[in-house]
C-alpha cells in the first residue's frame, strides 16, 4: 500500500435541507435510495451501496451542500494527509468520539475547503454486507462503492482557489476543463474544471459562475441505462422538474437527465460514463458541455 495521503473516493455529502419529509419521499420513490430509520438527533441517512450510508440529510433552511467526506485508504493514509495539510497551513483537527459514532467510521479529521464547506478526511467506514443494499424502486443499483457516491459539480468564485487546494494540497488530479472561446465564436457561461481521485472521470467538478447555491448537482450513476430511462418517466408521472432533458456530455461522456431536488439544487442521474486510467490520461480541452441533448426544460 502506497502512503501518499490522497483521498480515494467521494464518500459522503451532507445536504441541510428545510423539508426532511419531503426528501425521503424524494430519495427512496425518485431516486431509489434506502432511507435509514433516522438518528438520536434527527438526522437521516440515505444508502445506495455497500457502504451504511452515503447521504446525510439534516433540517437546515440553507438547502444547500454542507459537508464534504472524502475517503482515504487507512489510516497511516490519513495522517499523511494531515502532514501536507500542515505544510501547506492549514487547520485540521481530529474527530470527536461522538462524530465518529455518528459518521460511523474508524477515524476522520474536520477541515475548510476554500468556499468555507465544512469538509472531513476519514478512514474505515462502516460496511453492510449483512444486509445488502434492497432499493425500494425496481432498479438494478448504482455505480458506486470504490469509485465512491458520484461527483459534486460546486459553483465557486474562483477556480484557481478550488485548484490550489483540491489538485496541489489534496492531491486530486485533473480531468479536463469546458471553457468558453470567445476567439473562436463559442461563447458560453461554462467555465469548469474537472478532477478525478479514483477512475471516475470526475468526483469533483467546479464551475466559476455566479453562485445561486453552492452545490450545482450532485451526480449518481445507474449500472442500467434502463434505470436512467424509467426514472425520467418517473419524474414526468410525479411533477418532478427536469432541469436538462436526456443527453450525452462531452467529456465524461455520461448519457444523463438532470431533475430539481427538493432543496432547488440538480441530480444529475446517469450511465455509461467513460473511466480514467492515470498511466495514460491526458487532460483535455472541451469547449461545450454535451455531445447531444441535456437541453434547458420547456416551461410547463
Ligand atoms: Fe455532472
Amino acid at each position: 500500500m502506497v502512503v501518499d495521503g490522497l483521498p480515494t473516493q467521494l464518500g459522503y455529502l451532507g445536504l441541510g435541507v428545510s423539508n426532511l419529509d419531503a426528501w425521503k419521499e424524494y430519495a427512496a420513490n425518485i431516486l431509489g435510495f434506502e432511507v435509514l430509520p433516522p438518528d438520536d438527533d434527527g438526522t437521516v441517512l440515505l444508502r445506495m451501496d455497500e457502504h451504511n450510508h452515503r447521504f446525510i440529510l439534516t433540517e437546515d433552511a440553507r438547502d444547500d451542500l454542507i459537508l464534504i467526506g472524502w475517503e482515504v485508504a487507512d489510516e497511516q493514509n490519513l495522517t499523511a494527509l494531515t502532514e501536507r495539510l500542515d505544510t501547506s497551513g492549514i487547520t485540521y483537527r481530529e474527530g470527536n468520539a461522538e462524530t465518529l459514532k455518528r459518521r460511523r467510521v474508524v477515524r476522520l479529521i474536520e477541515f475548510e475547503d476554500p468556499n468555507g464547506i465544512a469538509t472531513e478526511a476519514y478512514c474505515g467506514p462502516m460496511i453492510n454486507r449483512a444486509q445488502p443494499f434492497n432499493s425500494p424502486r425496481a432498479i438494478s443499483g448504482f455505480l458506486a462503492n470504490e469509485q465512491g457516491l458520484g461527483h459534486i459539480t460546486m459553483v465557486v468564485e474562483s477556480l484557481d482557489a478550488c485548484l490550489h487546494f483540491y489538485r496541489d494540497v489534496l492531491g486530486f488530479r485533473m480531468s479536463d476543463w469546458i471553457r468558453p472561446q470567445p476567439e473562436r465564436g463559442v461563447e458560453s457561461g461554462l467555465n469548469l474544471a474537472f478532477l478525478h481521485c479514483n477512475p471516475r472521470h470526475h468526483s469533483m467538478a467546479f464551475w466559476q459562475g455566479e453562485m445561486l447555491k453552492r452545490l450545482h448537482h450532485f451526480m449518481v450513476q445507474s449500472n442500467e441505462l434502463d434505470d436512467v430511462c424509467s426514472t425520467y418517466y418517473l419524474c414526468q408521472q410525479n411533477d418532478v422538474a427536469i432541469d436538462l432533458s436526456l443527453g450525452r456530455h462531452t467529456n465524461d461522456k455520461m448519457l444523463s437527465f438532470y431533475m430539481k431536488s427538493p432543496s432547488g439544487f440538480d441530480v444529475e442521474y446517469g450511465w455509461g460514463a467513460i473511466e480514467v486510467d492515470d498511466s495514460n490520461w491526458t487532460v483535455q480541452l472541451h469547449t461545450d458541455g454535451s455531445s447531444w441533448g441535456h437541453l434547458p426544460a420547456e416551461p410547463h
